[in-house]
């Protein structure tokens, strides 16, 4: 079997930035609430016009730009999303000409809402462990904005857009030492987008469209699953707490992520943290915060990553990563 290592990181932020304030103005809600139990302060808001390849295009470009690679270096694409520009063909189809990548490429989305990055990694990590890729692009892009109900005080203040991406490369050394999926559906109806082209797509209206959680009940089952994940991950490498170098959590609570970091035996500045700036941007928080530490120099090559996810299914999963 082949490696994977971790070659690049890239992420894009749309421009405009939303501050708790403007929320204020929406809903019956505060600053120093959302501060105080999501840690959250401000998010960006794509435009209008920009959609999820628009995202996801700009993390592509800024992670092969990183690894000094041309699109003909590309053989897999990959795009975990839950916000994707149409029904089909899928945006990573839709980024092939963007990008300019070879036609024959192999190119499809993934669908696991928050995990989706994490269901992506392990995905390409497998095609290139077997040989079916030498090189993949996996991207997380999410314009969540478009999905969220801006008169539903518990869902409109924790999401935000953006995209990150990573390439992973065939390599003699192991550099995605183990990665751990898991999925359980009973809890479905606890946060969903109940909507689809065979359920309900004709009656939009009413906020049917739009994102649902039963966020105290979410919260009490990620923190919980998020302990097992985290102990489980350790347990497969033959290592003990305190011995990761960075815990690269999807970033959708503060709470959730050092009750995860706490597990982990790891002080909370060996956590990335990017929930204050971004809010909670679903499948593309785990690749924007691991590129915006990369590139303010914190993760350094050769340390020890662990990303986790939880997220709507329940999904979730993590990978441990020698960077
Ligand atoms: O990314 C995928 C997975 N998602 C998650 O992991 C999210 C998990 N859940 C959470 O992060 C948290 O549960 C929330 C941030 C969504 C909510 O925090 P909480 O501490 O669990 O609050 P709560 O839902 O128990 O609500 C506490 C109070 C309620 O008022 P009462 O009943 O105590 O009077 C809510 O109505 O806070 C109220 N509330 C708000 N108040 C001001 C709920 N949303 C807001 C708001 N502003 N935006």
């Amino acid at each position: 079997m082949n490696h994977a290592q971790l070659r690049s990181t890239g992420s894009y932020l749309p421009e405009r930035v939303m501050e708790n304030a403007e929320l204020e103005a929406l809903v019956d809600t505060s600053d120093a609430w959302i501060r105080e139990r999501t840690g959250i302060a401000r998010r960006h808001i794509a435009a209008p016009e920009q959609t999820c390849a628009d995202l996801a295009e700009q993390a592509a470009l800024s992670a092969m730009a990183a690894a000094g690679l041309g699109p003909n270096d590309i053989d897999m694409l990959v795009v975990a999303t839950s916000t994707p520009n149409q029904v089909f063909p899928s945006t990573a189809c839709g980024l092939i000409e963007r990008l300019n990548l070879r036609s024959g490429v192999i190119a499809f989305d993934v669908a696991a809402a928050c995990s989706g990055f994490v269901y992506a990694l392990d995905i390409a990590n497998r095609f290139i462990q077997t040989g079916g890729a030498g090189r993949a692009l996996v991207i997380g892009a999410e314009v969540f904005s478009r999905i969220l109900d801006w008169s539903d005080r518990s869902t409109c203040v924790l999401f935000g857009d953006g995209a990150g991406a990573v390439i992973i490369e065939s390599a003699s050394e192991p550099g995605i030492l183990s990665t751990h999926l898991h999925a359980d559906g009973r809890q479905e109806s606890l946060l969903n987008v109940p909507w689809g082209v065979s359920q309900g797509y004709e009656a939009l209206e009413g906020g049917r469209g739009k994102v649902s959680m039963r966020g105290n009940e979410v919260f009490r089952v990620a923190v919980r699953t998020l302990g097992a994940l985290v102990d489980e991950t350790l347990a497969a490498n033959n290592l003990k707490r305190g011995d990761v170098d960075w815990l690269v959590p999807h970033q959708a609570n503060i709470r959730i992520m050092t009750a995860t970091a706490r597990q982990l035996g790891l002080p909370l500045e060996r956590m990335v943290s990017t929930v204050e700036n971004h809010g909670n941007t679903s499948a593309a928080s785990i690749p924007l915060a691991l590129d915006h530490a990369v590139r303010d120099g914190r993760i350094q090559r050769g340390e020890l990553l662990l990303l986790e996810a939880f997220g709507a299914g329940f999904t979730w999963g993590s990978a441990l990563i020698r960077y």
